[in-house]
Formats: C-alpha cells, structure tokens, sequence
C-alpha cells in the first residue's frame, strides 16, 4: 500500500472558511435561477395557493412589478404559467394560441415594461383543456399526438409574436420540436430559443402545480403516463434529450429535480447542450412544509438542494425559491 498520512491530510482543504471557498467546484449565482410566475386575469390581483405557502398567482401589473425587482437583482429569466378562467377552458385547447390570450398579454406587457427580462412561455395544452391533459383527446380517451402538435406550434407562434425570448414545450408530444423550430424559422423567429422539457418524468411530485394552474380537478384520477416518462428508465431519458436536440432544442430540461440528478449526469456526461433542471412544485413544497414544522433550516436546505443540483450538471435551475435565494444571497 502506498504510504499517504500524513503528507496527505484531506482536511487541509477543508481548514477554514476562506480555503473551503477558494477550492469550491460548484457556486451559485442569482443568474443561475429562473423563477415561475403564475399569472391570472385581473388588476391588483394577488392570489393564494394553499399547496405552495409562499408563492401567490398574479394578475398582470402585479407580475409585471415582480419581474422587474426579480430582472435588478439578477434572476436568469422568469417562467410564466397561466391560470385561465374556467369558461375558456375546451376540448380544443383553442384559447392557448389566442393572440390575445391572458399569456399572451402578459409577455407582451412584461417585455414592453422590462425589456431586459428573459421570458419563458410554457407550450402545453393542460391549462386551456377541461380534461387537463397535456393534448388532445380522441373520442376513446386516448392522446393525440400529431392533432396536438399542431395545436402547440399555434401556441408557440403565438408567443413568439407576443415577443417570448425562449418557448418551452413542456407536453412531451413526439416530434414537436422539429414542428415548432419549423414554423419559427420560417416566420422569422430565428433568435427565439427552445427550451424543450425532453426528459419530463411522469412525476407525483406535480401535484401542487396542478393546482396553481387549476388542472388537477380536471385532471381528476387520470394520468399522464402514456406521454411523460416512467420514472424507473435512465435509456429513455438519453433518447429523447438527443432527438429534441437534432429536431433543434437549443436548452433542454430535466425535470423533476433532486429525485432524478442521476439522469442530470448523464446526460451532462454525454452530450454537450446547456441543461436546466426544474426543482418541482411537490420539492418546494416538501420543503416548505418541513421548514414550517421547523424540523429543517429552510435557508440551509434549499442552498444545499439547489447547489447539489447544479453539481449534478445543471446549467440554470427553474426554483419556486429563486426570489427568496436572490434576497439572501445579498
Ligand atoms: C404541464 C406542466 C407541469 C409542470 C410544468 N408544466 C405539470 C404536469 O406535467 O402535469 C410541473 C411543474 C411543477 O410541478 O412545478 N405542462
């Protein structure tokens, strides 16, 4: 055996704060975080979500004041989700490529009030169907794929022209990306990024999210299994972050977060494209909860979980806690 101690002491490095700092492999930045935003109809609105203490939905003026504090202390960019009203919802998804949609309205404010703000804009059709499903339905139940994407290449028209910096295709439908890349190309959306959520687990950890955005009633019992991915496959993972790369992602996602930081590495290994990883709703809201009980430092915890992610391979990371990680990062 080869003689180490004590000229090999691995404590050294970990001597002081100062040196711990200095040999440090992986530090987090506020540009490194993207924060959801919830958005719902109205003026000075401002709503509750009882499954995520801490994070409300806002009416337009309301987000358009969030983004702009979030954009001056140096978030990455902003993820907008949609809360529609009821009446709109349909079996067509129709209202999720109206030009004039609330989403639609909302990039176009935010963008004229804060120019300098990255805007991601989800494409799927839960939040626009009475089923909440991701795509369309046959008559049998079953999901549509082809019907679907067409439907999501309106959609990510459609907020391409409100002036979306990065669309973000988060239903899992085979072939949309080449689809979506197509029709931006050739209307002239050369510069609007994709981000497409490539290796989207059929997760139970959605489940607060499902409420943010008022699919889960719909929704009912069913699931999302015969799109999302089955949470026990690793090869699978690797196939469909490739193929959304040759269709043409430019950023590809994976998500849920610390649960699947295997799949992170792999795929960082692997293949050469910035990865983002989306700390789900039911993560923020575990630790939300735990934090409350006062069982875990929230503060500790979340840096911990969100630095472990970014050591996995992640590139930026989609985090309910980004506002409050820019506040006490200062
Ligand atoms: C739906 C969508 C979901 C999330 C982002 N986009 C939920 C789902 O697939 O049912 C989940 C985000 C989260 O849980 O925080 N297109």
């Amino acid at each position: 055996m080869k003689k180490t101690f004590p000229n090999i002491r691995m404590r050294r490095l970990r001597s002081t704060n100062g040196i711990r700092k200095l040999v440090r492999e992986t530090n987090l930045c506020g540009s490194d975080l993207i924060q959801p935003i919830f958005i719902i109809e109205g003026k000075n609105k401002r709503q509750r979500i009882t499954s995520m203490p801490g994070i409300d939905r806002l009416s337009i003026d309301m987000a358009i004041k969030e983004v702009r504090s979030l954009t001056k202390n140096g978030i990455g960019a902003v993820a907008l989700f949609p809360q529609i009203e009821k009446k709109k919802k349909t079996i067509q998804a129709t209202e999720a490529h109206n030009d004039d949609g609330l989403i639609q309205r909302a990039i176009r404010e935010i963008k004229n009030k804060v120019p300098d703000s990255v805007i991601i804009s989800d494409v799927a059709l839960d939040p626009y169907t009475t089923h909440g499903q991701d795509g369309l339905l046959s008559k049998k139940g079953k999901i549509l794929n082809d019907e679907t994407v067409e439907i999501l290449v309106k959609q990510a028209l459609s907020h391409a022209k409100s002036g979306a910096d990065i669309i973000a295709p988060s239903d899992m439908m085979d072939g949309r990306v080449l689809k979506i890349r197509n029709a931006l190309e050739k209307n002239k959306f050369t510069d609007t990024m994709i981000l497409s959520y490539s290796a989207k687990y059929s997760s139970n950890f959605y489940g607060p999210f499902r409420d943010a955005v008022g699919s889960a009633k719909n929704l009912g019992s069913k699931n999302k299994d015969s799109y999302q991915m089955d949470y026990a496959n690793i090869g699978d993972a690797i196939r469909e972050v490739q193929l959304d790369i040759d269709e043409g992602a430019d950023i590809v996602m994976i998500k849920p977060g610390m649960p699947y930081l295997d799949i992170v590495q792999r795929i960082k290994e692997r293949l050469n494209v910035p990865i983002f990883v989306y700390q789900v709703s039911g993560e923020y809201s575990m630790i939300k909860a735990v934090s409350q009980k006062g069982w875990l430092n929230e503060k500790k915890i979340v840096m911990e979980a969100l630095a472990c992610i970014k050591r996995a391979g992640a590139t930026a990371i989609i985090t309910y806690y980004a506002k409050e990680v820019l506040k006490w990062m200062k």
